[in-house]
């Protein structure tokens, strides 16, 4: 197989798109995704402060890579979630990932913060599945540090498989909230939001694992160990086995659903949010969702220290 731009060996073959690249012409190719997705969409404007969320994978360290490589202001944001050796091994992998290219990186670790809870004990003490309390941690420690650290905007490394996926469950179950805010820019809805952009949303995880081993980023092969059984990878496997009898079909159900579907959701749902009684970061109720999941551990925890009298 030939490379469709230059005419020489293809090293990779992208049955979605109907094309194949030798590795120069990948690797352009690969930017230039990312860029056009920045720029159809109005992501980033060059000069802005943006914190990318690195995660110690290949998505978000790749699209770190991409955004210095275009020439935006990145300082990088690594959160500890107290995950065992799985957080140890994926710091230990971002910090060599920006040391390597001299980049400004941030750790927080959940458990050195306000309430001292990490992901699993959060989970072990609520009775929410481990991904459902870590998504509400992430979110609100992104928040907190975009807000407090004077960002313009801050990137998160989803990509096309992730975003299918998710698509798939809120679509299964109808959520029509989440449906209305499924969208690879989020302008800000309150002073202390910054935008939040997904540059890699029409990039699929096949596209950036080749990206990240071809530019040689050492990245954290190992899923998350609470990952196993979670529904998002039902999902995902079940996208897959389309994909593979009809290819491009991750990319038109996301892009399709932007281009239809989403606008009419987010016509409906327009809810203001106020601010947490608890942290003072925007909250849809009293509390936000973060500081409801940590004094529902802090009751059962209590509870189970001071049991009731016989
Ligand atoms: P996930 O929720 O694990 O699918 O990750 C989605 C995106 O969230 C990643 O591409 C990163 O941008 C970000 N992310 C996930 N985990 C972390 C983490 N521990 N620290 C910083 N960013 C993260
Ligand atoms: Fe959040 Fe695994 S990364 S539970
Ligand atoms: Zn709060």
């Amino acid at each position: 197989m030939k490379c469709k731009r230059c005419g020489e060996r293809a090293e990779v073959q992208l049955r979605a798109h109907n094309t194949a690249f030798c590795r120069t012409c990948y690797l352009f190719y690969f930017r230039r995704q990312v860029e056009r997705a920045i720029a159809a969409q109005h992501m980033l404007v060059l000069g802005e402060r943006i914190l990318v969320a690195v995660s110690g994978g290949k998505d978000s360290l790749a699209l770190w890579d991409v955004l210095v490589d275009l020439g935006y202001d990145t300082t990088g944001l690594y959160l500890g979630l107290g995950i065992g050796q799985y957080s140890d091994a994926s710091q230990e992998k971002v910090e060599r990932f920006a040391a390597g290219r001299a980049l400004p990186l941030r750790v927080v670790k959940l458990e050195a913060e306000g309430p001292g809870l990490g992901v699993p004990a959060v989970a072990a003490a609520s009775r929410r599945a481990p991904c459902a309390a870590c998504g509400t941690m992430k979110r609100h420690y992104f928040d907190a540090a975009a807000f407090t650290g004077g960002f313009d905007v801050l990137a998160t490394g989803h990509n096309l498989d992730d975003e299918a996926a998710r698509l798939l469950g809120n679509v299964l179950r109808w959520q029509k909230d989440h449906l209305a805010r499924q969208r690879p820019v989020l302008p800000p809805t309150h002073p202390k939001f910054v935008r939040k952009v997904k540059p890699l949303y029409l990039t699929s995880e096949y596209e950036t694992a080749v990206y990240a081993f071809m530019r040689g980023i050492d990245y954290i092969v190992d899923e998350c160990p609470n990952a196993a059984g979670a529904t998002q990878l039902l999902y995902k496997a079940a996208l897959d086995r389309l994909e593979v009898e009809s290819p491009g079909t991750k990319l038109a159900f996301v892009k399709e659903f932007l281009r239809t579907a989403q606008p009419a959701f987010a016509a409906v749902e327009q809810r203001e949010p106020q601010e947490c009684a608890g942290c003072g970061m925007p909250a849809y109720g009293a509390l936000c969702s973060f500081c409801s999941l940590v004094r529902e551990v802090e009751t059962r925890r209590a509870r189970t220290a001071s049991p009731l009298p016989a």
